[in-house]
């Protein structure tokens, strides 16, 4: 299998050639290109049904493209069998969704400690408290998902994706089931956590406000990504 190699040395994290997605009868993406580097803070917009989040699962190594070649740290994720390619996205990449996804009967702090169950790892203990530190959420560390606000569960998803310190982190409309108030607060968590530990974060995002603080906005329609300033 021919694999580039490592682009550790390089600026680039992550880079989409050419890639195309048909979904059932409708072409979703064809031809589309993006490049992001390391530590670049970038925010994708567009209508419902634009492909947004179908966009962000390919970049996730969730869901394949037809065509086209994906690099993330100069590795394809789609050339790799299902077992590599989730411990590549254990390594790689943190996700954090609108609706959480918490696993209801672990505490917040079991939660916490799932990426390193699932890359065989035992769970650092010290990293763990420190998350729910910087998260603001150790006095809620034994509590359960359903006994959490929505803003203290994003908060959760947040400590749980950036566990072990993946380069790239992606979001997707991470504030949308939040309050104004708890919105801010959560997209003050990110970009403070991503920018101190040299993290990559691609946002999708309905809110102008929101992607006015990234460094670069694309618009995706039509299966384009168009720069918006
Ligand atoms: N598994 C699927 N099969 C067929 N169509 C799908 C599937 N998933 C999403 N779609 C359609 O693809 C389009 C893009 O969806 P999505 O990526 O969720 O958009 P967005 O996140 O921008 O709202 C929508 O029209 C949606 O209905
Ligand atoms: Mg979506």
């Amino acid at each position: 299998m021919m694999q580039k190699p490592p682009t550790a040395t390089t600026n680039c994290l992550l880079s989409v050639e050419k890639m195309s997605k048909q979904l059932g009868s409708s072409i979703l993406f064809s031809d589309l290109d993006l490049q992001l580097n390391r530590a670049e803070t970038l925010a994708i917009t567009g209508e419902s049904g634009a492909g947004k989040s179908t966009l962000l699962h390919i970049m996730a190594t969730l869901e394949s493209p037809d065509a086209g070649e994906i690099l993330i740290d100069g590795i394809n994720p789609y050339t790799l069998k299902e077992r590599q390619r989730s411990l590549l996205r254990c390594q790689k990449i943190g996700l954090v969704f609108q609706a959480f996804y918490l696993l209801p009967h672990l505490s917040a702090k079991q939660n916490i400690a799932l990426p390193w169950l699932l890359s065989g790892l035992d769970p650092n203990t010290d990293r763990i408290e420190n998350l729910l530190e910087r998260t603001g959420m150790t006095h809620r560390a034994d509590a359960k998902p359903g006994q959490l606000s929505g803003g203290e569960q994003q908060r959760v998803a947040i400590a749980r994706a950036l566990a072990l310190n993946p380069p790239l982190i992606l979001a997707d409309e991470p504030t949308g089931n939040l309050d104004a108030k708890h919105a801010a607060g959560i997209l003050d968590l990110l970009l403070e956590e991503t920018s101190l530990n040299g993290q990559a974060l691609v946002m999708v995002t309905h809110s102008d406000k929101a992607a006015q603080r990234m460094q670069r906005t694309l618009r995706l329609e039509s299966g384009r990504l168009t720069p918006q300033t």
